[in-house]
């Protein structure tokens, strides 16, 4: 592919729209300098200078910016699909968590693979995403809860970003479940925190994640974790307000967190915390479905406050094994009421911010180019296709 380019005769949603729409550009021209958008506008506006560079022609499908998985778990040994059997037999996600199922037995799975085990399953995990026109994806630790295994699980993430032509952000989940027979208090002071100085000074660490709830960790709990993030200058972010109201919302607003995920049981008061701190609400509708929870998240409020949502899968072996974006954008429409531009900028613009990317997530110059090129003509079908992928071609720093 050349250095510098022009793609021409699509539809653009740029998603540069602050106003909350797909900001469409019909017959629209991109100029690809380098891994940057240089100019992007309707084809008759296209400045004389891009004349002379080579086009693309990309008539009758639309583009829009790459998409972005902002909270996965995608390294991890086994499934659980006895668990799913178990819940269609009556036993609830907490049930089968307080048995001895749930993260720990993933957990057991992730300790006894070995590196290369865990790299070869996370990757094609991490294509099939790509295959789908993703170009960033958040990857959690969290089934080590030993620092052995949780600074193994950080390596394969860095490794999944040489591997692959894809941007991972890390965030360090060893507060994500109380290892069997430990005391949580204890665990969170002998391998949690010393877990995170040593992944951070190895350089593993982009963000520092939680789970509050009451089959893992309290606010108090939580609260020493962040404190040890804000020492270390790490970004935050919570599963928060999954099964129960546990007060996680209003702590990650507390300390400025960039995402608070989940957030079923969010109140209005929570929602105001968040737009206050800037905070995006994370909206994770495989898991709602998986478990079959049925309190929705206050998606109103969080418009009525102004708090950005973004959508992501949750790619996880328990609650949400769900390898799709597309379709976790098509259920948060249907499960959550999401409008298709709310679901898209919930994989684009705000899943950008909800990692602290401030360089992708909308086309834009100065942005990088990294884009989706779609077979279809308008941005509302991606949410409306249901196990759909009509994806044409990925660009990705401005390389398909
Ligand atoms: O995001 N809520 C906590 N963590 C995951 C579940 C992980 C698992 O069940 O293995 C989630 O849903
Ligand atoms: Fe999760």
């Amino acid at each position: 592919m050349p250095d510098q380019y022009v793609i021409s005769g699509s539809n653009v949603a740029t998603l540069a729209d602050s106003c909350g729409g797909y900001g469409l550009v019909d017959n629209a021209a991109i100029v690809v300098d380098g891994d940057r958008v240089a100019w992007v506008g309707s084809r008759s506006d296209l400045p004389e200078a891009f004349h002379v560079l080579p086009h693309i022609d990309h008539s009758g499908r639309l583009i829009t910016p790459a998409l972005i998985d902002c909270h996965t778990h995608i390294i991890h040994s086994g499934n659980r699909a006895r668990e799913f059997e178990m819940r269609l037999n009556g036993a609830s996600y907490e049930e089968v968590a307080r048995a001895g199922g749930g993260i720990v037995a993933t957990v057991d799975a992730t300790r006894a693979a070995s590196e290369a085990e865990l790299l070869a399953s996370a990757l094609i995990r991490v294509d099939g995403l790509i295959a789908m026109g993703v170009a960033a994806i958040e990857v959690k630790s969290g089934y080590g809860l030993d620092i052995e295994t949780e600074l193994k699980m950080l390596r394969v993430a860095r490794e999944l970003g040489r591997q692959r032509p894809i941007r991972i952000k890390t965030s360090y989940l060893a507060a994500h479940a109380v290892p069997r027979g430990a005391n949580a208090d204890n665990y969170i002071d002998e391998i949690c925190l010393p877990g995170l100085r040593a992944a951070d000074a190895q350089g593993l660490v982009d963000a520092v994640d939680g789970f509050c709830e009451g089959i893992a960790f309290d606010t108090a709990q939580i609260a020493r974790v962040f404190d040890l993030a804000c020492e270390l200058a790490l970004p935050v972010k919570l599963h928060a307000e999954q099964l129960s109201h546990m007060g996680g919302t209003a702590l990650a607003a507390r300390y400025g967190a960039l995402s608070a995920d989940h957030v079923e049981y969010a109140t209005d008061a929570d929602a105001a915390a968040l737009a206050k701190s800037g905070t995006i609400a994370v909206l994770l509708p495989g898991a709602y479905y998986a478990i079959r929870e049925n309190k929705a998240p206050p998606v109103q409020a969080f418009r009525d406050h102004g708090v950005p949502m973004a959508v992501s899968t949750d790619w996880n072996p328990g609650s949400s094994p769900l390898g799709s974006l597309l379709l976790a954008m098509n259920m948060a429409c249907t499960l959550f009421r999401l409008t298709p531009a709310e679901a898209l900028a919930g994989t684009t613009r705000n899943a950008a911010r909800a990692l602290g990317l401030d360089d992708c997530g909308v086309i834009a110059p100065g942005m990088r180019a990294d884009l989706a090129i779609w077979k279809v003509r308008h941005p509302a079908e991606l949410s409306y296709g249901i196990g759909i992928n009509p994806l044409h071609t990925r660009i990705f720093g401005g390389h398909a």
